[in-house]
């Protein structure tokens, strides 16, 4: 049973018990439509109070339901909002902490509805690129007011129970109740038990003075917020039924946007994405309730681009930070940066003055090893030499304190090589942040052969606090995220090589959804890292092939943003990628000396040959360990590469185009003799997929 039934004088009170959030699962529903029917037919009860145990009234659909049969299985939610709607004795909803979805839902189908201040009230569905399905959209415009429902409804954000309250008019809540609210709840259930008719959420009009106009004006602003994602208009739509159509009408209406968004991809790619970053944070072999180590204090070795950012990350959560460096100037310089990300914050209004100063007093320096001995964790972000990790990794393990877990910002190098400059592989762990680190969500957690479990747990635990989504990988060159962009980048090459140019492929890239395209990216980052990495792999593997357009381009020294010029040309002071005649000429002398004809490529070959690069490569990853689930890759795309969020990461892309196609499609490009034809040679998890007709997300 997850709700509990009990009469008190002549009132039954029905709670809903479902932790941790109430959620209206099968058995909760089950148990709330036979409490109604049992006070509907005990002569001795006179009215209904329905509240939530522990930290909510009900935070709406339950989750771990979601897809099941279960989770439309009678009574649903629409049959026991029914029930206690056509309930002959009035039913009082007693609403505290957390009233959201299915749970505000069937609040509005009560007749009372008295509520705490503070309450968090939403209807957050449009976050999962659905609507409210069981009335929602038809019976808030009626309780709250067009305008303030439609808002509600088109953003999914909770607004506080007594701002609520006070708009005028507003039938959402009869009272605000201070103190007890269950006292306050039996109280106007003694005072309407005889009262009649019983009032209805659904016999109100909704109505607004400017119609037309204002919904005009709706469309336009939320069509041009909502580019890529179809539910804000449909939600806007299901409102503008509840004010033109009779109750009946209107919750038709809402059904079908329902149904429709069901089946849209974004809406799809919204809930791979939400059950996507629940997944991330599990380790298959790390089980929940895995002891953690307290992390109190951090250290940080190197004050550069990632130290500083590093850094702010733990300020932010209030916990002390020291930074490390070789030289004093390095540190005044690694906090003066600090303090202009911080103030930039301040002037925009996204940080106030005492907060500023509050982290900032957090923050210590130092120059000496001994001062950081007491520290829960140091996370190393020295150059990327293995030589100077050596030392650095050395120095730690002779002066931290027994436990405190040593991490490492490295992106390229072996995180085992470096467990093992220490007496305590265990201890170690990578912890690879994104530029700039401060600001980007995704936190790559690379296990090495001998991290402890608990360091593990520690760690992912430790991101939440962080604001970061942390993603386990293996380890390997590139870990997940980066090992898949070379392959990325490569094609970016090759399409350079056969007749491109740089605007083409990023516009084509964009058009996509990426955040920016290949080239763009290249100048923002740097054309010089990729160089390096690629002068590296030469030795490595002399038979991978490149394009050597981009080592042309840094012979040149077009590095990027940062020297002025790169793939495009920069006016000083500005971002502005202006297409340049010189990189069109040096491609053109460039496929000369190859002897190439170029051709006219199109958008759909240049973003399938992008995209399958990553997925090709992911399966590769996955067969071998290194990600544990294909939804983690779409995580690290999603929060760390710009990936569009309404095509739910490069996984959740080629499951909606079937993989039978993308493998198709690759046994094309292996034909090109201008591409890499043994890469394309589908991996073989891909290739078992598509025999067994199934998808990476099943
Ligand atoms: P950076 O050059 O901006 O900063 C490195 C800092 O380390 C410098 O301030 C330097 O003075 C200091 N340092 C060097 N040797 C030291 C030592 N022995 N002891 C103490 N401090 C020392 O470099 P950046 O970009 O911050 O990179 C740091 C690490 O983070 C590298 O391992 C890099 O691969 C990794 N990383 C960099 C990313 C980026 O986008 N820049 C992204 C993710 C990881």
């Amino acid at each position: 049973m997850t709700a509990t039934y009990e009469v008190r004088g002549s009132v039954a009170v029905i709670t809903l018990d479902n932790p941790p959030v109430n959620g209206l699962g099968h058995a909760t529903r089950k148990a709330a439509a036979e409490g109604v029917e049992r006070a509907e037919n005990d002569a001795a009860v006179k009215a209904i109070v329905i509240t939530g145990a522990g930290k909510a009234f009900s935070g709406g659909a339950d989750i771990k339901e979601f897809g099941s049969p279960k989770a439309l299985a009678e009574p649903s939610l629409h049959s026991l909002i029914a029930v206690v709607e056509n309930c002959s004795k009035p039913v009082v909803a007693a609403i505290h902490t957390v009233c959201m979805g299915g749970g505000l839902e069937l609040a509005l189908g009560c007749h009372y509805r008295v509520v705490s201040p503070g309450a968090k009230i939403a209807l957050p569905e449009v976050k999962l690129g659905l609507l409210p399905g069981a009335g929602g959209t038809q019976r808030l415009p009626r309780a709250l007011g067009v305008e303030p429902a439609l808002n509600m409804i088109v953003s999914g954000e909770p607004v506080n129970s007594e701002l609520l309250a006070q708009i005028p008019g507003q039938k959402l809540f009869d009272r605000v109740v201070e103190g007890d609210l269950m006292a306050g709840a039996l109280a106007l259930a003694a005072e309407v038990a005889d009262k009649r008719p019983l009032p209805k959420v659904r016999d109100l009009k909704a109505r607004h003075p400017e119609n037309q106009a204002f919904f005009q004006f709706a469309r336009n602003t939320v069509g041009a917020m909502s580019k890529n994602f179809p539910a804000p208009l449909r939600c806007l739509e299901a409102v503008a039924a509840a004010v033109n159509m009779k109750f009946e009408d209107g919750m038709k209406a809402e059904r079908e946007g329902f149904l429709a968004l069901m089946m849209t991809p974004e809406s799809k790619a919204l809930r791979h994405a939400f059950f996507a970053e629940r997944a991330a944070s599990k380790i298959g072999d790390v089980p929940e309730g895995t002891p953690t180590r307290s992390i109190a204090k951090v250290a940080v070795i190197g004050a550069g681009t990632m130290g500083g950012g590093i850094s702010m990350n733990f300020l932010n959560a209030g916990i002390p930070v020291t930074m490390l460096e070789t030289k004093q100037e390095a540190l005044d310089r690694g906090v003066a940066t600090i303090r202009k990300n911080y103030e930039a914050q301040v002037k925009k209004g996204k940080l106030k003055e005492d907060k500023y100063a509050a982290r900032m007093a957090l923050l210590t320096t130092t120059l000496n090893y001994a001062d950081i001995g007491d520290a829960d964790l140091v996370i190393e972000a020295v150059f990327e030499e293995l030589g100077v990790k050596e030392a650095v990794f050395k120095q730690l393990d002779a002066v931290m304190k027994p436990g405190a877990i040593l991490a490492s910002n490295t992106s390229t190098l072996d995180v085992n090589k470096i467990a093992n400059f220490t007496q305590r592989p265990q201890d170690v762990v990578g912890m690879h942040f994104f530029s700039p680190a401060n600001v980007m969500r995704l936190l790559e957690v690379v296990r090495g052969a001998a991290t402890a479990k608990d360091v593990l747990a520690t760690v992912m635990q430790l991101a939440k606090k962080i604001k970061k989504t942390a993603v386990v990988s293996g380890v390997c060159d590139g870990f997940i995220g980066n090992r898949m962009i070379e392959q990325y980048s490569r094609q970016a090459g090759f399409l350079l090589d056969e007749g491109c140019t740089p605007a083409q492929v990023d516009k084509a890239a964009e058009k996509f959804g990426f955040a920016m395209g290949p080239f763009r990216m290249g100048d923002l980052a740097g054309n010089d890292i990729g160089w390096a990495i690629r002068k590296r792999r030469y030795q490595e593997k002399p038979n991978l092939r490149y394009s050597a357009s981009a080592d042309r381009l840094c012979e040149l020294g077009r590095y990027g943003q940062k020297t002025g010029a790169g793939w495009y040309d920069y006016v000083p002071g500005k971002r502005d990628a202006i297409p340049s005649p010189v990189v069109v000429e040096m491609l053109e002398k460039h496929r000369a000396a190859l002897g190439i004809t170029p051709r006219q490529i199109s958008d759909e070959e240049i973003v399938q040959r992008l995209v399958f690069a990553l997925v090709n490569e992911a399966a590769h990853l996955l067969e071998e360990g290194i990600a544990q689930r294909a939804s983690d890759v779409d995580m690290v795309y999603l929060t760390g590469y710009g990936f569009p969020l309404w095509r739910g990461g490069p996984m959740c892309y080629a499951d909606t185009v079937g993989l039978f196609n993308v493998v198709q499609a690759m046994k094309r490009f292996a034909k090109n003799p201008l591409d890499d034809g043994k890469f394309w040679q589908p991996a073989p998890l891909l290739a078992r997929l598509v025999e067994q007709g199934k998808g990476f997300n099943e």
